[in-house]
């Protein structure tokens, strides 16, 4: 285990990555806290999830401020005022700003719901579905300027079915966020990720769980 690191969760929505990342740390397998819980969406079921288990839970609204920059600066002053050292995006559907960026290097986490660089931004699941990939997944990366393009922690594949909808594949990937956000969290509270370039190195290497997915099975 590593020391323990602090946290800050930005949130939208649902909250349910914010939820098992609570769970993790909860059961002791996670060596992290989360100091501080930010929406930018009042109604974000997620801090609901933050006050059940006392952890301050703000709501800062994006529509209070001049543009994307302003936000973003605020946020930064938040996140520092409560000693944030990892941020960790959970479904925080805003387009971050390098003011943002460049106050947390290398230390600011995103889960997206496909195997980047396939289907990046909005709707991943639905971009899959229309493309007909016959595999999808999600991708926790460290955030750079682009737009889910920052260098790759840990990726999980799923299938995608003939018969699947969004919300049936969504659910599907969702399973895998909910393994993987926590492990990458882990890795980095353990000291264990470092950045070269496009790619994130781990130290001591973890070996791949399996050596192929393949949809239509053999
Ligand atoms: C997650 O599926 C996450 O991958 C996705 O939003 C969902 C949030 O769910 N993020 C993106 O699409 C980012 N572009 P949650 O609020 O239940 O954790």
């Amino acid at each position: 285990m590593g020391r323990r690191i602090k946290v800050g969760v930005l949130i939208s929505g649902s909250g349910s990555n914010l939820q098992s990342i609570i769970d993790r740390i909860e059961d002791g397998s996670l060596s992290a806290d989360i100091v501080c819980v930010i929406s930018n969406n009042a109604g974000a079921f997620g801090l609901e999830r933050a006050r059940k288990h006392t952890i301050p839970a703000l709501h800062m609204d994006h529509r209070q401020f001049a543009g994307r920059s302003a936000y973003d600066a605020a946020l930064v002053e938040t996140l520092q005022q409560y000693g944030v050292e990892l941020v960790i995006l959970a479904g925080f559907m805003r387009i971050i700003t390098p003011v943002l960026i460049d106050a947390f290097p290398h230390a600011i986490m995103n889960i997206h719901p496909a195997i980047l660089p396939a289907f990046p931004g909005l709707h991943a699941q639905r971009q899959a579905l229309d493309h007909g990939a016959r595999i999808s997944g999600c991708t926790v990366h460290f955030v750079d300027a682009g737009t889910d393009t920052g260098p790759i922690i840990i990726q999980a594949a799923v299938p995608v079915l003939d018969d699947d909808t969004e919300e049936s594949l969504s659910a599907r990937i969702q399973v895998e966020e909910h393994r993987v956000y926590p492990r990458a969290i882990q890795l980095y509270a353990e000291g264990r990720l470092s950045v070269e370039g496009r790619r994130v190195i781990i130290t001591p290497p973890v070996p791949a769980s399996a050596t192929s997915l393949e949809n239509p099975a053999a």
